[in-house]
């Protein structure tokens, strides 16, 4: 037998895979049938935590300096009598009116300088002291008071940190950031080149944030506040931890995150002792779920990778929501197959917006496990209280984890750079979309990635893929060289090695940094039109063994060999016949360049060579069809196995000739696994001897 290694349970108290949901009793305490029958039904749906007092702040402190929390104590120890566990929310995502009113300082002013009226939530400043204040008083008394007690497990920090805020106070301390990063106004004027437009700056009271009335092109600017809204977001998250971790350390701490992208979450890390996220997909949109699927892979993939450990699945929706534009209804198997896919990409926990839908107010018609009829008969409930079981069943895949060695390389601050950038396509760079489609194409193999940022450390990968590293700094450009030396294999593509971390271009020849390593040079690049077409055509006898024409479309990126292999060439326009595919073997290891936007037959067969080439490992060595895929968790010594569905259509996977049993029933399985539409079929096998 192997030694097993895998994390510890995120509590303690609750060594079980989580299953649960944002709970509200603040909107039904008028009403204590209502909370009685809840706790009946979270035992009948299989339910075991919920996060609650997420915007409980007026029904916390109802009055300055007034609290109410005898209801929060009858809640926590109906929990507690009950094996109900808790995420406590601080309740800073949304404040009571009373403070609105008494200090405007905490509503926060938009980028046109307006400031907001009292309303809705998410929207004050995370700078202004008393905002910060009174936060850390609300979240003093709750951990003096619960930080201990039996059914608490942990913080839920606010809600959704996202926005900015642009009043005095922030500008303030914008501008003491700009001073402590560049020391001098002579340093700040050359990385914003300000030379531009008389833009130069004399003093440092004449910096502003961007404004959609003001200042908003130049480049290096609105990366630095981009870069200071995440650090001061961060910040206040921070104040928050520093005072709930006051009462009881050891409690483990979370903050929701979601596809915001004006925050970079990876700084986040650091402060919290488990990521979470909230996932939202619109099922059921197109012809069939493989690309959504995969997508949604990418994220959960993206916020393992934040802490290479388990995450929270920490809010999704039992069945549909009301904010997307239609709004469809999970197809039968669908919630099973969505809720065990965060799992098998490394989720302990199920857990939903919402327990039961609110009465009144906007989100009356969100999916929740419990609908206005009020009782368990419903076709939610039922998935719910199945998936639930299920769960109960497989919690020995607690604390395991993904190992891989391909990842896909994403800097939020280059996502931020290269869509803010006037340049060869502003009616659509698609950045995300690029970095999906690559994504996918492992996806599709079966092939686990980690989601990782240049600052990370690249040892343990044999595979990095780096599409569209338009911001690449000097220090990235020598990692990526010494990974390739010491025999990586590394993938970039058109508009790569543009520009440093100011936003600021490489002299001397794109791909900048990336030259050397990638032997070749970009000398211009153009963007096509949506009808436009260009392709790839494969060299005869390239290394790769690929043959034909592959379409390709968006950017096409005119470069020259410097010591790289031509592997394929422009089929059209005055540079046909000129490199579109280039391999340059440097040290111990190779580096791809694809110049221009190749579609997804392409990127599904130059991985396959690829993955075959680097032996990157597979789940499962067995055909997929296309819109089925496998993931792994492991404590190395156990495999759990997860062939998923995505494709809308029945079907039949050989398994590979490992040894593998059905995770629920230990039953042991063999030859072709029929997967139903939406179907998951849940495995495990012995780990390879190493
Ligand atoms: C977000 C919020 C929740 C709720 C859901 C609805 O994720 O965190 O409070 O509004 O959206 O889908
Ligand atoms: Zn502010």
């Amino acid at each position: 037998m192997k030694m097993t290694h895998k994390f510890h349970p995120i509590s303690p108290k609750l060594p079980v895979l989580m299953h649960g949901a944002d709970y509200n009793p603040d909107q039904w305490l008028h009403n204590p049938q209502v909370l009685e029958e809840d706790i009946r039904l979270m035992k009948l749906a299989g339910c075991n935590v919920m996060a609650i007092g997420i915007f409980a702040w007026a029904a916390l402190e109802p009055a300055e300096g007034t609290f109410t929390f005898e209801w929060m104590d009858r809640i926590l120890n109906t929990f507690a009598e009950n094996g109900i566990y808790a995420w406590l929310s601080t309740p800073s995502g949304a404040r009571p009116a009373w403070m609105s009113e008494r200090y405007p300082e905490v509503r926060r002013v938009e980028a046109n300088r307006v400031r907001n009226l009292h309303g809705i939530r998410h929207n004050h400043c995370f700078t202004s002291p008393i905002y910060r204040e009174k936060t850390a008083i609300i979240n003093t008394k709750l951990a003096e008071r619960y930080g201990n007690h039996p059914a608490v497990i942990g913080w839920h920090i606010s809600n959704e940190f996202g926005g900015d805020c642009h009043c005095a106070y922030c500008q303030d301390a914008f501008r003491e950031w700009l001073q402590q990063k560049y020391g001098s106004l002579e340093a700040l004027n050359a990385a914003w080149w300000t030379s531009f437009w008389a833009h130069t700056i004399t003093d440092w009271s004449q910096v502003e944030s961007p404004a959609p009335h003001g200042e908003y092109m130049v480049h290096g600017h609105n990366l630095d506040w981009r870069r200071f809204v995440t650090d001061q977001t961060v910040n206040f998250c921070k104040h928050e931890i520093d005072v709930v971790r006051g009462s009881n350390p050891a409690l483990p701490v979370t903050t929701n995150m979601h596809l915001i992208e004006g925050l970079d979450y990876r700084k986040f890390a650091e402060i919290l002792d488990v990521i979470s996220w909230d996932a939202y997909p619109t099922w059921h949109e197109g012809q069939n779920d493989s690309q959504l699927g995969a997508s949604i892979a990418f994220y959960h993939d993206l916020f393992r990778s934040l802490k290479k450990k388990p995450f929270l699945l920490m809010e999704s929706t039992p069945s549909l929501t009301n904010w997307q534009s239609v709004s469809k209804l999970k197809q039968p198997g669908m919630h099973r197959l969505s809720s065990l896919q965060a799992v098998a990409h490394g989720s302990d926990s199920v857990q939903y917006f919402q327990w039961r839908k609110s009465r009144g107010s906007s989100e009356k018609f969100h999916g929740a496990v419990v609908d206005h009829c009020g009782h368990e008969y419903t076709r939610v409930f039922k998935d719910v209280a199945e998936l639930g079981a299920t769960l109960s069943n497989i919690s020995e895949v607690i604390g395991t984890t993904t190992p891989s060695d391909t990842a896909i390389l994403f800097d939020w601050d280059n996502r931020w750079a290269v869509k803010d950038a006037q340049g060869p396509r502003n009616m659509g760079i698609h950045y995300e979309e690029t970095i999906l489609a690559h994504h996918q194409a492992f996806w599709e193999q079966g092939v686990p990635v980690d989601v990782i940022g240049s600052e990370d450390d690249l040892s343990s990968y044999k595979l990095i893929v780096a599409p569209m590293l338009y911001l690449c700094r000097e220090e990235t450009g020598r990692k990526l060289e010494r990974f390739v030396e010491q025999g990586g294999t590394l993938v970039t593509t058109y508009w790569s090695g543009i520009v440093n971390e100011h936003d600021l271009c490489h002299l001397g020849g794109f791909p900048g940094p990336l030259r050397k390593t990638l032997g070749i040079w970009a000398e211009e690049i153009e963007g096509l039109y949506d009808h436009d077409r260009n392709g790839l055509s494969m060299s005869i006898d390239n290394q790769l063994g690929l043959t034909g024409t592959f379409e390709s479309h968006e950017i096409c990126e005119l470069i020259h060999t410097e010591g790289a292999e031509v592997l394929g060439v422009y089929t059209d326009s005055f540079y046909a016949g000129q490199p579109a595919l280039t391999v340059n073997r440097f040290g111990k290891g190779k580096a791809y360049h694809m110049a221009t936007r190749l579609k997804a037959d392409f990127l599904q067969a130059f991985y396959s060579k690829l993955i075959e080439q680097t032996g990157v490992a597979r789940v499962m060595n067995s055909y997929l069809p296309q819109g089925v895929t496998v993931q792994v968790r492991t404590d190395t010594s156990t495999e759990y196995v997860f062939i998923m569905n995505f494709s809308g259509q029945t079907q039949h996977i050989s398994l590979d000739d490992r040894d593998y049993t059905l995770l629920e029933s230990n039953e042991t399985v063999n030859g072709v696994i029929d997967l139903p539409v939406n179907g998951i079929v849940l495995l495990k096998r012995p780990a390879k001897e190493v």
